[in-house]
């Protein structure tokens, strides 16, 4: 899996969401919360639980997490996230560091909850492992990731179609994941049991604004000529459109939802 330059992947992530930091949990979290409560309902999480997510952004899975009683910690490797984290949620514990070293004891969590972050890892494979050290006996790794997106598919598309972008250094399930790899990651990481599925889940959104945003965020839209960018917006509505309901918007997504037993 190690096919490419982890500095480069490091960088490239620092600067996207260094970028996207400040609009992340008005925005970018609506894209990324439909796999959530199915995550929550396979961890078991109480009061006596000591939980972890990985990759936690802005810290709005965190709070959730914190919301059944258990005492929780937010992980993310971009220092800009964990300032809005913290801000956001003074009463939450946030650290950042490179999943790849947790700064945690072997043993330490009941729970590893991981969403929408796996595939921006540069070495899944090593972030496993090292998830399962920090896992107590018995512990659950729970995780969702991206198989299929139709909304994003469509600012993608709206994208490509009126501007042409070089592909940022990523790890090995940024573009291209099946459930497979997902089910090879936690097998290679010697979990004591595991269960992986594609789920379809239906990504509501209340209009195309929080796609925009993040798009225009992510890739730096707004460097572009006026007339490119509306471009792009025209095309990204069109795609979008046979997914337009009564309230807004709903796209039926692919998304792999994973659980892990040490
Ligand atoms: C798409 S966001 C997901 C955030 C959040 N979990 C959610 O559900 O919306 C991916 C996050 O992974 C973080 N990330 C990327 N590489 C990382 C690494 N090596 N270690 C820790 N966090 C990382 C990014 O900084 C970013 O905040």
């Amino acid at each position: 899996m190690n096919h490419v330059d982890p500095d480069a992947v490091v960088r490239a992530e620092q600067a996207t969401w260094t970028r996207s930091a400040p609009i992340y949990a008005e925005h970018t979290a609506q894209l990324t919360s439909h796999a959530v409560s199915h995550l929550l309902d396979a961890a078991h999480l109480t009061s006596d639980s000591r939980a972890l997510e990985v990759g936690c952004g802005p810290g709005h899975v965190t709070a959730m997490m914190a919301d059944t009683g258990a005492t929780v910690t937010g992980v993310d490797l971009v220092p800009a996230m964990i300032e809005t984290a913290r801000t956001l949620h003074p009463d939450i514990e946030f650290v950042q560091a490179d999943a790849e070293q947790l700064p945690f004891g072997d043993d330490a969590f009941d729970v590893v909850l991981v969403n929408f972050s796996i595939h921006h890892f540069t070495r899944p494979d090593v972030v496993c492992a090292e998830i399962r050290r920090v896992l107590k006996p018995g512990g659950r790794f729970v995780f969702a990731g991206p198989i299929e997106q139709f909304g994003f598919g469509a600012f993608i598309e709206g994208l490509t179609t009126h501007h042409t972008m070089e592909v940022l250094a990523h790890g090995p399930l940024y573009l291209e994941a099946t459930r497979e790899d997902y089910e090879n990651l936690v097998k290679d990481a010697s979990f004591a049991s595991y269960d992986v599925a594609v789920r379809q889940l239906t990504l509501r959104l209340p209009s195309l604004e929080p796609l925009l945003q993040t798009g225009w965020e992510m890739c730096e839209l707004s460097e572009l000529p006026q007339d490119t960018q509306n471009k792009i917006r025209e095309t990204t509505v069109q795609r979008a459109a046979p997914y337009r309901t009564e309230n807004g918007y709903a796209f039926p997504d692919r998304i792999v939802v994973g659980q892990a037993t040490k």
